[in-house]
């Protein structure tokens, strides 16, 4: 983990019309980010996953660097079937620096 979370302050903004994180967030389009990084997936009691999601959750799918990566680079091709409408980002240095803003919010 050698992300900058300060640059990955700036890439969440890609995130932030669907996603809240940090005291307060609530549930939008997307689930509340809150401890992401290490958190089983399709984990948040109140949010309605796809079924794709919630398949991939079954299989035991937990959200750390290496799946977080995976699917934030193309979430169509790592969940098939999944309801995030979002294309992925291209640099691998953007994921690396999301995820370690990500991992400052418990
Ligand atoms: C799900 C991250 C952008 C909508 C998720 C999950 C993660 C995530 C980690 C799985 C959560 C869990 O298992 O509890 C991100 C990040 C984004 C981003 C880091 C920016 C790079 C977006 C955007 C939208 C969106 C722009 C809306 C257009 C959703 C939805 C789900 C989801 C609807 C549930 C997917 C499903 O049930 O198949 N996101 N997301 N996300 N996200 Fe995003």
């Amino acid at each position: 983990a050698n992300g900058d979370a300060e640059k990955g302050e700036k890439v969440f903004k890609k995130c932030k019309a669907c996603h809240q994180v940090g005291e307060g967030a609530k549930n939008r389009v997307g689930p509340i980010l809150n401890g992401i990084v290490g958190k089983a997936a399709g984990s948040d009691e109140e949010f309605k996953y796809s079924d794709a999601l919630a398949e991939k959750a079954a299989e035991g799918l937990v959200w750390d660097e290496a799946s977080l990566t995976e699917f934030l680079a193309k979430p169509k091709n790592f969940i098939k079937g999944t309801k995030m409408s979002f294309a992925g980002l291209r640099k691998d240095d953007d994921i690396e620096n999301l995820i370690a803003y990500l991992a400052t919010f418990e």
